[in-house]
């Protein structure tokens, strides 16, 4: 049994990583800004890193200011390390995206830098495909439309289910730098996996593929994203979809 805190255990990812780490009988610490968490923190300013911390033996680093496009995510990713350092080093396992060195994204440029600080820590990087869940977020804006569009790049979707598991056994057996990258089980065109949820919400609107312009277009439609190499062998698609309440 291990102490281990979970950043960003209120996020998509963090909750089954957080729920899957406890079911295998070690004590999970979540660390959330919310009001009222058991572990109150902002990694951002470093409020409540050093209580979050103490005593613990692994961390497995899911914050990410998604939604300000990583804006935060570096001072916060010192602020933790810096905390770690205090607090006797225990391994960091961080949670990255395939493609971040290829795809000029800003928010990926984030990420890789992350993973530079991780790297010089000492601690693991595992770099994930799409979540199921990004995917569906997408395709539930865009069926709001009369046409409906879909980016024309492939995806390799992946359960937040199967990462959390690779995350857990990277706890146990953790390696230096990056672990293998872990994709979905089957790499499908975006338009596709959208046409799926339209007939699943019982829409008659059309799917539209959308070109961009850009070199970050580019990369994914050349699938600098995917890692059909590594994928999962988990939770496909249609699965998911099959057993999400896929409201509209
Ligand atoms: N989405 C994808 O398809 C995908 C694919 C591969 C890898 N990833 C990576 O997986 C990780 C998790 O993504 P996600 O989709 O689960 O994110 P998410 O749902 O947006 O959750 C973000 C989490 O980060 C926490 N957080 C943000 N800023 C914080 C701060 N300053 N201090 C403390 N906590 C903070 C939030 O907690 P509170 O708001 O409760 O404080 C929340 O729990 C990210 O690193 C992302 O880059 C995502």
């Amino acid at each position: 049994m291990k102490r281990i805190l979970v950043t960003g255990s209120t996020g998509t990812l963090g909750r089954p990583v957080a729920a899957l780490l406890a079911s295998l009988g070690h004590d999970v610490r979540g660390l959330s800004r919310r009001p009222g968490a058991a572990h109150q923190g902002d990694l951002a300013t470093g409020a409540g890193l050093d209580a979050a911390l103490d005593g613990v033996d692994s961390v497995v680093h899911c914050a990410s200011d998604t939604r300000g496009f990583g804006r935060t995510d570096i001072a916060a990713t010192r602020n933790l390390l810096d905390a770690a350092a205090r607090a006797g080093n225990p391994h960091i396992v961080f949670v990255s995206i395939v493609g971040v060195d290829r795809i000029p994204y800003p928010y990926y440029r984030v990420k890789l830098d992350a993973e530079g600080l991780i790297e010089a820590y000492g601690g693991t990087i595992l770099r994930a495909t799409q979540f199921h869940e990004f995917v569906l977020a997408g395709a539930r804006l865009a069926a709001r439309l009369p046409l409906i569009p879909a980016p024309d790049v492939p995806v390799q979707p992946i359960s937040t289910r199967d990462v959390a598991a690779r995350l857990a056994e990277l706890v146990d057996r953790p390696v230096p730098g990056r672990a293998d990258d872990l994709g979905g089980p089957e790499v499908l065109h975006a338009p596709d996996l959208f046409r799926a949820y339209r007939d699943r919400i019982g829409s008659r609107r059309r799917v539209v593929p959308v070109r961009l312009p850009g070199a970050a277009f580019r990369a994914f439609r050349n699938g600098e994203h995917l890692t059909p190499a590594h994928r999962s062998g988990g939770e496909r698609w249609s699965d998911f979809l099959g057993g999400t309440a896929v409201e509209r």
